[in-house]
């Protein structure tokens, strides 16, 4: 068994101002990568900047991460790094910048490599990084995958290098300016990070600790996320600091859990569904958690699962998923594409301790 964690991890308010000097210990210029808005809204990006500019450290900023950012996104943060000279990068937002942070270090570190090398196995230098989470979702901020979209493949994929931060700055407060689809829509995916890394080939008594963790403090605000989805009001109008305090720890957790394993099946057939049909990430997982338990074949692991995250059944569950995200038709071509390619590849099916056949995986659709 083995349990390797390297990031420092600070999960606090004002955590950002609070740890300027471990920000200044990654290097004198920074790139800081981020999308468009929700930065300068939470405050975060503004909370960053203080930091950098109360150590003299430079700062250049990349606010051009669009959601399931591309190959393409990268290389553009690349040539900007390169020509400010920065030495390191501090990705803020979602899963998109913080997995964007990651690829662009190593890129920077790599200059006259091409983009092609982000999917070769090969060992590379990356600048260091640090994560400033804005969503409690993908859990990026303490995991070395960074998932990028490949529009020549038509889907997503993570990068073949792993990247783990050297830092992640966490403070729950920049999650109270996220939509209620947002914040419910990656809760669910900490949820499936939780789930697939306990049902996983890979699973050893210590990761499951992350899950078992995670799975219970997710037990304890079930009921308020959806309560919040029947108000259908802004999140911070109906959820208590101690709800979004919960869901950042849940998705540091949950990030913990799948760095030791990688996802599963939920994970692998929710990319095609995410690109074609523009479905959000958390949604396009959560949509097979209930294939996902009905048709795992340890069944008293399934049952310790419900029972941390405190349902009795799979149909209880299933009901409660329904409630917060919906259904999603997906059209039968893309259903057949996708359940083919998982099957065809043995990458994709690794993680998945037991033999998966093609009826079987077919039905996780419903
Ligand atoms: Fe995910």
């Amino acid at each position: 068994m083995q349990i390797y964690m390297p990031t420092n991890v600070y999960s606090e308010t004002h955590c950002v101002k609070n740890h300027s000097k471990d920000l200044a210990a990654l290097g004198t210029s920074a790139l800081v990568v981020t999308g468009k808005h929700s930065s300068r809204v939470n405050g975060s990006l503004e909370d960053v900047q203080n930091a950098l500019e109360s150590e003299d450290i430079s700062c250049t900023i990349f606010d051009k991460i669009e959601e399931n950012p591309s190959i393409e996104t990268v290389m553009e943060a690349r040539e900007l790094g390169i020509q400010q000279k920065v030495d390191f990068v501090i990705g803020i937002g979602g899963g998109s910048p913080m997995d964007a942070a990651k690829a662009i270090a190593m890129m920077i570190a790599n200059p006259v490599e091409r983009e092609s090398v982000l999917y070769e196995k090969r060992k590379l230098p990356a600048l260091p990084v640090a994560e400033v989470p804005t969503t409690a979702g993908t859990g990026s901020e303490v995991t070395p995958y960074a998932i990028l979209t490949i529009h020549a493949r038509r889907t997503k994929q993570s990068i073949s290098h792993k990247i783990y931060p050297s830092l992640a700055l966490i403070d729950s407060r920049y999650l109270k300016t996220a939509s209620l689809d947002t914040l419910i829509d990656t809760a669910v995916d900490a949820l499936a990070h939780l789930i697939e890394s306990y049902l996983n080939t890979n699973a050893n008594s210590y990761n499951r600790m992350y899950s078992e963790k995670g799975l219970s403090l997710f037990s304890e605000i079930k009921e308020a996320l959806v309560q919040c989805r029947r108000a259908g009001k802004e999140p911070v109008l109906t959820l208590s600091d101690h709800v979004f305090e919960h869901l950042m720890q849940i998705a540091a957790t949950a990030g913990m859990a799948i760095t030791h394993t990688g996802t599963s099946l939920p994970h692998g057939l929710s990319y095609p569904i995410t690109y074609e049909m523009k479905v959000s990430h958390g949604k396009a997982v959560g949509i097979f958690l209930p294939g996902f338990l009905t048709y795992y074949k340890n069944k008293e692991d399934v049952q310790f699962v419900l029972k941390q995250i405190g349902f009795q059944t799979v149909e209880d569950f299933t009901a409660y998923l329904d409630e917060l995200l919906g259904t999603v038709e997906i059209p039968e071509e893309l259903w057949k594409t996708d359940v083919k390619s998982i099957l065809e590849n043995q990458a994709k099916l690794k993680n998945y301790p037991f033999k998966m056949e093609e009826t079987t995986l077919y039905a996780f659709r419903r």
